[in-house]
């Protein structure tokens, strides 16, 4: 077997991002354009592996972890330059280099392996990856002789008005042979538009040489695109989000407008789950079977059982059981663990607190920091008052508890098991089980008063 390296360039400053966040940390569908790349090309086995950063690039590295090594690129002359700098790892190996922009996210395993196959059985010293598009502004243009060879690779910048009616365009991905690439580097100048060590100029220096130079050109030019500023990263978004959609609704995912449905590359959806309009399901979140989704829900990293319903409303960081039913307008916060069958109805928020199997918060209450037991009934306008300014305190309400409408538990407080709270009751001392708590002023109605009111002077 020929050995095989990657070099993965994400050095350069994408000025044209206009931002201060790195370009290849740019999220695409919530993941760094680069660890899509790197993920891809991952997929191909490889020996050994390179990333190229930029000066300052530790949000890179960090981001990446020990998926690569890393070099430092200090100065950004180029990409021939920044390919250079893998010369001390992979320098007088034997094998197969493919050299990857951290700013093309949408290429696929599938044309990696491809782009490898072709360049070992043409024996060509050089692949490019090609492909032909509709407007080429902005790409580096391939230009052939008359027998239809690869000659060179033009820039954008530098190329005269016939070439650039040229619509087949490089890529930025290319096969190399390993001595060869970094033979050739060594002869690249800086002479050019943009003062840069262009990479494509390696190309040019090979054809020379008369070695074997060749192109593999990808009908599937949607993945090739290049993120170099917002238009184009909004449009990588617009083909990652349609890739994911499809693979899901392949498996067995209703998705009902695909156009406004955004699922995360690293979320599992089951059979048979429904997903309505306006959705956003992202992070490490799980879907189990017949749940239902949306409309208009945002979930994030979230395991969702079997036959839950959730709609119109947010759910972070929390485990929701199997047959729930949440929302309209419900806000399920990080670290809520809600058992089976639960009831969570509209306007009711829930932080950090386990609700156990069967019980019900219908409507706008605030549960945080408790621990609900099983078949409680919390009613209307319930607050845990978990918060005294300072410090944060557990309400604890056991099985079987009921709530009365409009009550406050000021925690620490504990119901017990099986107990009632009168509506409307403050609650500062514990309950114990199977009691009634009432907490409430009394009533006293003065008859005839209302009229004495009305008639006053
Ligand atoms: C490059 C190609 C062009 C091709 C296009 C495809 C060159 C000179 N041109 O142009 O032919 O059509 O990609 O998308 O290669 N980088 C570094 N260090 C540097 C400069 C760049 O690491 O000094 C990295 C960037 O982070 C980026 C990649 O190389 O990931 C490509 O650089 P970019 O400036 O985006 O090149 P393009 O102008 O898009
Ligand atoms: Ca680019």
């Amino acid at each position: 077997m020929v050995k095989r390296y990657a070099v993965i360039l994400a050095a350069g400053q994408g000025t044209r991002m206009k931002s201060k966040l790195y370009k290849v940390l740019h999220p695409v569908m919530g993941r760094p354009m680069v660890q899509h790349v790197i993920d891809q090309v991952k997929a191909v086995q490889l020996d050994d592996m390179v990333t190229i950063v930029g000066f300052g690039a530790d949000k890179v590295v960090e981001k990446i972890g020990d998926a690569s090594k890393f070099v430092v690129q200090e100065e950004q002359l180029g990409t021939g330059h920044a390919v250079q700098q893998a010369e001390e790892i992979l320098n007088g190996k034997d094998g197969t280099t493919i050299v990857v922009c951290g700013d093309t996210p949408l290429i696929t395993d599938e044309t990696y392996q491809a782009l490898f196959n072709h360049h070992e059985k043409e024996g060509a010293k050089a692949t490019i990856l090609t492909t032909e598009v509709l407007n080429p502004t902005g790409y580096g243009r391939v230009i052939r002789n008359e027998s239809g060879e690869v000659e060179r690779i033009v820039e954008h910048k530098d190329a005269s008005v016939q070439e650039l009616r040229v619509n087949e365009i490089n890529t930025g991905t290319y096969c190399f042979d390993n001595k060869a690439l970094f033979e050739a580097l060594k002869e690249v100048s800086n002479d050019n538009a943009q003062g840069e060590y262009y990479l494509p100029d390696v190309i040019e220096i090979l054809r020379n040489k008369r070695e074997k130079v060749s192109a593999f050109l990808t009908p599937n030019f949607e993945e090739t695109l290049g993120i170099n500023d917002r238009v184009a990263l909004a449009q990588a978004e617009q083909v990652m989000k349609k890739r994911i959609n499809e693979k899901h609704m392949r498996n067995g995912v209703t998705i009902i407008d695909p156009d406004n449905t955004y699922i995360g590359p690293d979320v599992t959806i089951e059979q048979d789950v429904l997903i309505h309009p306006g959705t956003i399901i992202n992070g490490e979140s799980t879907i189990k079977t017949n749940a239902e989704i949306g409309p208009h829900t945002e979930i994030s990293n979230c395991m969702i059982g079997e036959e839950t319903v959730i709609k119109q409303s947010v759910a972070n960081d929390s485990q929701i059981g199997d047959r729930v039913k949440i929302g309209p307008f419900a806000h399920i916060r990080p670290e809520a663990s809600i058992g089976n069958e639960v009831k969570i109805g509209n306007f009711v928020e829930v932080k950090k607190s386990s609700l156990g199997d069967k019980s019900k918060v219908s409507h706008l209450s605030y549960i945080g920091d408790a621990d609900v037991g099983s078949n409680v009934n919390i009613g209307c306008g319930t607050i845990t008052v978990n918060y005294d300014g300072k410090n944060k305190f557990l309400t604890t309400i056991e099985d079987d508890a009921f709530i009365g409408c409009n009550s406050n538990l000021i925690a620490p407080v504990t119901v017990g098991k099986g107990s009632y709270v009168a509506a409307g009751s403050t609650i500062t001392k514990n309950v114990p089980e199977d009691s009634l708590s009432v907490a409430r002023a009394r009533q006293t109605n003065k008859e005839g008063y209302a009229s004495k009111i009305k008639n006053r002077k």
